[in-house]
């Protein structure tokens, strides 16, 4: 008779394809999903009933800034907690690697989001980073993309102004360089400072090694406001002509006066997919966080500070009770009210989008996307409202996810895939963080496995890392 490493025994499986449900045993074997079906005879060293609960593919957060939390709190209880087995790091413009160049003191906004110490930018080469990972692995798996902030950062003595053709030419070995490494892609920010002043052009440029690799280009637009449609149609472009796939991070509406445009912007990516290939991902909150600024703040009906270096007393304050000018509070970041709720709605339950958090790991007083994402979808918006059925929810969370980033043993709970898979009630599951208290795990995951390694098991990390560096296969 078989015996297996674990079985899951009894469960209601969500397989990630959005396909219905149904009762199974789910048995894993050197890492691996070996079997799924009725297995009441099979013998396993650790059996896991899952009566009354579902199994569903481990959850793929596709937009994280846990380049650096995946080193310094491998145990990644704020994704873990949630049923999370994969994070996309390196997104809006920001990696932490490569760093040939260091970083400089204080860290330019909004890498600062990653590591405000400046410690952590001790990467020469992405390829030592993807070691450095490799060597201490974080409990969850990871893909990465790299910044092209940071690449211009790295190369350029002032980055108010375009990049020169030497300054294209070494951003783009460098990109080579971490794509040749396992990056799956790169990521902007044309929003930021850093990257301001890039005309599309130069994005094209650096970004044109994508190709080769098969990778994915990643943005944070420049705008997604009063200009969102040149900033979608600029995004549009760079794919085209890069000739790769792209990916429109957390995609909203931002400001009173473009709410309700939603409709508009899914109209043109859902005409602009028939000719090439485009995804989005958005977090169910309509509230956004970032860096501290005055220009963020104007558009925003409510602004709650999350960090402050000078002051850090006044972490999860309103900004209108703190006595302290804007300035005076910088280097720092906030949580900004500026979306409108049926625009989240809308994003949410368009069929392309992905469930991504956004979240901020080393923020002192953190946007609740942090610790609450997953457990929103699928609690509130799913069972709550009935926004979409629970498979659908699941799949935007998982095979969704996984396809787009071209993981291609991962999102899908059958035999042969990779055996990350979370456990959960869906009568129960939903996010504990608030805006007034960010940092809770949420109420209804069971047990979270990773590559067959159990991580999260009576609301707490087991202490086991079997997180590994996945590959974008083409
Ligand atoms: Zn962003
Ligand atoms: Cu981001």
């Amino acid at each position: 008779m078989d015996r297996y490493d674990l079985v899951v025994r009894n469960a209601t499986v969500i397989d990630g394809t959005r396909a219905p449900r149904y009762q199974a045993d789910i048995a894993v074997s050197g890492g691996k999903i070996a079997a799924i079906g009725r297995l009441d005879q099979v013998q396993a060293d650790l059996d896991i009933d899952a009566g009354g609960k579902v199994a569903a593919p481990g959850f793929i957060d596709s937009h994280t800034h846990d380049d650096r939390l995946m080193l310094s709190s491998p145990d990644m209880a704020a994704k873990v907690s949630q049923g999370v087995t994969t994070v996309i790091a390196g997104n809006c413009g920001c990696s932490l690697a490569p760093a040939p160049n260091g970083m400089p003191s204080p860290v330019t906004p909004p890498l600062d989001l990653l590591d405000e110490s400046g410690r952590w930018f001790r990467f020469k080469t992405f390829s030592d980073y993807v070691a450095q990972l490799a060597a201490t692995p974080a409990a969850t798996n990871c893909a990465l993309l790299v910044g092209h902030t940071m690449l211009r950062l790295q190369t350029m003595d002032n980055l108010e102004r375009p990049a020169s053709k030497t300054e294209i030419g070494r951003m783009r070995e460098l990109a080579d360089e971490a794509l040749a490494a396992g990056a799956a892609g790169v990521s902007t920010g044309l929003y930021y400072e850093p990257a301001v002043a890039a005309p599309t052009e130069e994005v094209i440029d650096v970004c044109k090694p994508l190709a080769k690799h098969h990778g994915l280009y990643v943005t944070h637009m420049r705008d997604e406001g009063a200009n969102i449609l040149s900033s979608l149609e600029e995004t549009f472009r760079i794919g085209r002509e890069v000739g790769v796939p792209v990916v429109v991070s957390h995609h909203k509406l931002a400001g009173k006066p473009n709410h309700g445009r939603s409709a508009e912007t899914l109209q043109l990516i859902e005409a602009r997919m028939k000719s090439q290939p485009i995804s989005l991902d958005c977090y169910p909150y309509c509230a956004s966080s970032t860096i501290l600024s005055a220009s963020r703040v104007t558009v925003a009906s409510k602004t709650l500070v999350t960090w402050s270096k000078p002051h850090p007393e006044v972490a999860g304050m309103d900004l209108a009770e703190i006595k302290i000018p804007l300035e005076q509070l910088l280097p720092a970041g906030a949580i900004y009210f500026s979306m409108d709720e049926a625009d989240v709605q809308r994003i949410l339950s368009f069929e392309h989008t992905m469930i991504g958090s956004d979240g901020l790991p080393h923020d002192a007083a953190p946007h609740p996307r942090l610790w609450g994402t997953f457990p929103r979808v699928l609690g509130h918006y799913a069972r709550g409202l009935g926004l979409f059925p629970l498979e659908t929810a699941v799949h935007k969370m998982t095979g969704l996810t996984a396809r787009t980033f071209g993981l291609k043993d991962r999102g899908i709970l059958k035999s042969g895939m990779a055996a990350d898979i979370t456990i959960f009630d869906a009568g129960q599951i939903e996010e504990a963080a608030t805006f007034a208290k960010p940092i809770q795990p949420a109420k209804g995951i069971d047990t979270v496995i990773v590559n067959g390694a159990v991580i999260w098991r009576d609301g707490k990390p087991t202490g086991a890392r079997p997180g590994q560096v996945l590959r974008r296969a083409a």
